[in-house]
């Protein structure tokens, strides 16, 4: 009999590619995921989750917040980067030393070397919640990477081409795991199917992503 002695024990981090440019590093945040968690409690204190509007007017499904000296808004302006929350008027909150570790080690893991992302957009997703195909191109340099981290219920991301009608390519994304894209990959379409209902041991039924940029 060959009974799995490992069945339940932690995932090992392991490298998978998705196409040239991104790769998801399985369970890569594992080992942080209390204290990032602890990170986002304070983040959100500070600025709240909000669910901002789609330059069209319609408010999106996922709540968003930021920390670092820039963040990512949307209005009916449209979309850029602030040094301010709007809600608040105030700075966003300092990234966390411990999110910025955890983007530095894991763009260095992927061959950038030199990534110093200044602003982590936090997007929650509740069931039902979703993120359409986009590009992230607001940032100033596009040879800095996206870092991107998944955290609670599982989602899939959908990865795609440089036109939006391009095919995707559908990648499971469980708790812990990192995708980082960036070179021939970095304005690839992207977005994150219906969350499904479910509850996580740690975060109940919400799934928490943090997306790493280097904005200014
Ligand atoms: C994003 O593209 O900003 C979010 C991606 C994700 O939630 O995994
Ligand atoms: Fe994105």
């Amino acid at each position: 009999m060959t009974a799995d002695l490992f069945a339940d024990a932690a995932p090992e981090p392991r490298t998978e590619p998705i196409v040239d440019g991104a790769v998801v590093l399985r369970a890569f945040a594992l080992a942080d995921d209390a204290s990032l968690l602890t990170a986002i409690n304070a983040v959100i204190t500070q600025a709240p989750l909000r669910r901002m509007q789609t330059p069209g007017g319609l408010p999106m499904s996922v709540a968003i917040t930021n920390c670092g000296s820039l963040g990512w808004v949307s209005d009916e302006r449209g979309y850029r980067y602030a040094a301010h929350d709007p809600v608040s008027g105030q700075h966003w909150p300092a990234m966390p030393a411990v999110f910025l570790q955890l983007a530095q080690r894991a763009a260095t893991a992927t061959g950038f070397v030199d990534f110093v992302p200044d602003a982590c957009l936090i997007n929650r997703y509740e069931v039902g919640a979703r993120m359409s195909l986009h590009q992230d191109k607001n940032e100033g340099d596009f040879s800095q990477p996206i870092v991107s981290v998944s955290l609670g219920l599982p989602a899939v991301f959908q990865f795609g081409g440089l036109v939006r009608g391009d095919r995707t390519l559908r990648v499971p994304l469980a708790h812990g795991d990192v995708v980082v894209w960036g070179g021939d990959a970095r304005l690839r379409f992207h977005g994150v199917l219906p969350l499904k209902t479910g509850s996580h041991a740690v975060l109940g039924a919400q799934r928490i992503n943090l997306t790493f940029r280097k904005a200014g």
